[in-house]
């Protein structure tokens, strides 16, 4: 059986009892309708010289001067609770006015995504994503700012609203990066609502919290997993014992922003998969790919590392370990290779979600699950129907 199918039994496991009163929710948690521009969903350009003076975009009335002389355009994107000084821009802004000749444009949509709203939070997403592409849109259309120019940065939640972005846009976008895309209801979304290669010619991912707020399964062209991506990144249980997972989570812009001007590095293997290199069946010798801001884009794969505790992160080129003959024991082991690469850590993800959202929510989590799918499950229909 194919990994889908299991996955499409889950939820129907989950939804068949599905409660569709959100009881749980807060009356402060409140899904936004509106129309693009809207007041809480706003654009903020920073350059090296106005980077303590942002000018606020209004996506209708764009001027011109603003971007010249032309540069690249980076956009970030915030995720759940963030701000536009936020996660994944308080790493990253900084180090790339420093360092490159570029416009920086920070979205901020706090209002929208408020704690403890969770799900109000991915199903105001949409919207955000819609605003998003009609800034870009206006930005392409009016020939301020060419399209292959456009790179979209999104962290967690902010991760998912680039791939949602993608639906309302009138070209493809050269290259977008996820950052630790979010897991909680994306585990069993479509395409339409979550990154995926689709979204852009180059999607480039950093999985830095895949058992907690990150998704484990590759969303991109290229997936990167420093530390295996694993709940716990060195050096978070000293730097953040309250909150490791979180630590985590913020692992991914922090080795990001170092990959902008790192001289040594973060080096990654290519893997088949996840599950592959945590039974240690992966070659440890040839190519390495560089990780990061400045990952080649004819990087395609699963590619794996290691990182120091605490910055500078990177660790340059990995040592060559020749283990061709315990990868040909292996490989003769028949039961071992039926593992089909992908099948095991999706099975393992879905109900991975659910402790996820306990620790974004902080809560037992009772009833969690069932709200979980019942959300899920609607939310990929009307954006289909968006699709430009
Ligand atoms: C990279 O730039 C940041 C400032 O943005 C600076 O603090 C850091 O030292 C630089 N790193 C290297 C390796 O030059
Ligand atoms: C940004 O401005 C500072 C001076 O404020 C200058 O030293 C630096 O080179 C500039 N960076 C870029 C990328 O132009
Ligand atoms: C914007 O956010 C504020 C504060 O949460 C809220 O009072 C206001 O109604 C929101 N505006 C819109 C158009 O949703
Ligand atoms: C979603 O995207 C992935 C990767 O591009 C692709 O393999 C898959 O077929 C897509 N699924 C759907 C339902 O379009």
């Amino acid at each position: 059986m194919k990994s889908t199918a299991w996955l499409s039994l889950l939820a129907l496991a989950w939804s068949v009892d599905a409660n569709p009163i959100l009881g749980l929710l807060n009356p402060e948690c409140k899904v936004v309708h509106g129309e693009c521009p809207h007041e809480n969903i706003t654009f903020w350009l920073y350059t090296n010289s106005t980077r303590d003076n942002p000018v606020l975009l209004n996506p209708l009335d764009l001027n011109p001067w603003d971007f010249q002389p032309a540069r690249p355009v980076k956009i970030l994107i915030h995720g759940y609770t963030g701000h536009r000084d936020f996660s994944p821009n308080s790493h990253i802004r900084p180090v790339l006015l420093d360092n490159e000749d570029v416009y920086v444009i920070s979205i901020d949509y706090k209002p929208l995504v408020p704690d403890p709203c969770y799900f109000s939070a991915v199903q105001n997403l949409p919207l955000v994503s819609q605003c998003l592409a009609q800034l870009i849109n206006n930005l392409v259309d009016r020939n301020i700012v060419p399209n292959e120019n456009i790179h979209i940065i999104g962290f967690s939640l902010g991760g998912q609203v680039a791939g949602q972005t993608a639906n309302y846009l009138k070209r493809k976008l050269k290259r977008i990066t996820g950052l630790d895309p979010a897991k909680p209801m994306f585990v069993l979304a479509g395409n339409t609502s979550r990154l995926d290669p689709g979204d852009a010619e180059f999607v480039d991912v950093i999985h830095t919290n895949v058992f907690g707020r990150g998704i484990l399964s590759p969303m991109g062209h290229v997936d990167f997993y420093p530390n295996v991506g694993s709940i716990l990144q060195p050096g978070c249980r000293e730097e953040s014992p309250d909150s490791p997972g979180s630590c985590s989570h913020d692992r991914a812009p922090q080795f990001y922003a170092e990959s902008i001007n790192s001289t040594t590095g973060f080096w990654g293997r290519q893997c088949t998969s996840w599950l592959a290199y945590i039974v240690n069946l992966c070659p440890t010798t040839g190519k390495q790919e560089l990780m990061g801001y400045h990952v080649s884009q004819e990087t395609k794969g699963s590619y794996f590392l290691e990182t120091g505790k605490s910055a500078p992160f990177a660790l340059g080129k990995q040592e060559d370990v020749d283990n061709s003959q315990t990868l040909a024991q292996f490989k003769l082991n028949p039961e071992l290779n039926e593992i089909p690469p992908d099948y095991e850590p999706q099975l393992l993800e879905a109900f991975l979600e659910l402790d996820a959202l306990k620790a974004v929510l902080n809560t037992d989590g009772s009833d969690l699950d069932k709200q979980l799918n019942w959300i899920g499950r609607e939310d990929d229909e009307p954006l289909a129907r968006a699709k430009l």
